[in-house]
């Protein structure tokens, strides 16, 4: 496949100004000249200040929260570009909101991040670029392509500066194996332990067994998301309550909602890793927490998507 015939333009929602400002520092490329702003009621007022006739667009927007407004604005940028004439537009989201209800645990309720998938797609999405979905699969619920990357080769690169040699690498839940393999083959071939961990609500959680032996090694915990900091607390304290020498905690969307600032404060932990997949500006965040970025990533993932090349080499 040749590179698409149409230069590279950046457009950025206002879910992250700071990622798209890197990402085009990255490419070295101004974000395009629009407007994203809103109307006295609320409701969005995008303009764009230039023509984009033929171009290949890349949207960068988190649908962090406020998730519905990120949501909505993404749309109406979507819409505007399309009616621009826009050449190839591609929604670069570097968090995916909604990814955590992909299906029907229960009667008489949606699958919400089906519904988001139909309307980037009828919005006018031609692509779709992400990071660590939820779940993997979210990525059937579009006939479109996606390019699903990973915070991993980031938030890595900074493990491999600052934890002991010899890490155990624990999954906070059954669900999050996959990624901790994933983790452990990178940190040569490291050992795996697994949390067993019950849901009592959506901030509650209990967790009362381990499966491995974390004693007397250095534990790096990753997950995609800490969200009320919850899991990844009670997971950080049965791993020193089985004598963990340190506690070390990657993880790829910092969404840190209601108490989760307080939790990570209070947990036994040596330092949390997160990505800026989410803007994290909060003037009094705790110390232990450093964010790395994935703006060189997603740069590069823009840069290959234009050129037609290989975007799985970039994980
Ligand atoms: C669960 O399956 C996810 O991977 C995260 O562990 C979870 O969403 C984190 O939520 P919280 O921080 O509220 O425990």
């Amino acid at each position: 496949m040749a590179a698409f015939n149409g230069e590279i333009t950046l457009i950025a929602g206002n879910s992250h100004p700071e990622l798209a400002q890197a990402i085009s520092k990255e490419l070295g490329r101004p974000l395009a000249d629009a407007d994203v702003r809103h109307f006295p009621d609320g409701e969005c007022d995008i303009k764009l200040n230039q023509d984009l006739r033929g171009t290949d667009c890349f949207v960068i927007q988190s649908t962090c929260p406020p998730v519905n407004e990120n949501w909505a604005e993404l749309l109406l940028i979507l819409d505007t570009l399309r009616r621009s004439s826009a050449g190839r537009i591609t929604a670069v989201m570097p968090y995916f909101g909604y990814a955590r209800k992909d299906r029907k645990d229960e009667g008489r309720v949606p699958i919400s991040a089906k519904v988001v998938a139909n309307t980037l797609a009828h919005g006018g999405a031609d692509r779709i670029v992400t990071l660590d979905l939820h779940a993997a699969q979210i990525q059937g619920f579009f006939d479109i392509p996606v390019d699903h990357l990973y915070a991993k080769p980031a938030l890595v690169s900074r493990l491999k500066e600052i934890t002991d040699p010899n890490p155990m690498i624990v999954s906070p839940d059954v669900g999050g194996i996959k990624m901790a393999r994933a983790y452990a083959k990178v940190l040569g071939n490291a050992d795996l332990a697994i949390v067993d961990k019950r849901r009592i609500s959506g901030s509650e959680i209990a967790i009362e067994h381990m499966i491995g032996d974390v004693s007397g090694r250095p534990v790096i915990i990753v997950d995609d998301m800490i969200s009320t900091g919850g899991s990844i607390s009670e997971a950080a304290r049965i791993c020193r309550d089985q004598g963990a020498s340190s506690v070390t905690i990657a993880v790829s969307h910092a969404v840190f909602c209601g108490p989760a600032l307080e939790r990570l404060e209070a947990a036994p932990v040596d330092k949390v890793l997160v990505s800026d997949t989410i803007p994290r500006n909060e003037v009094d965040l705790p110390s232990k927490i450093e964010v790395v970025s994935v703006a060189p990533l997603l740069a590069k993932a823009i840069t290959n998507i234009h050129d037609a090349k290989s975007v799985s080499s970039l994980f």
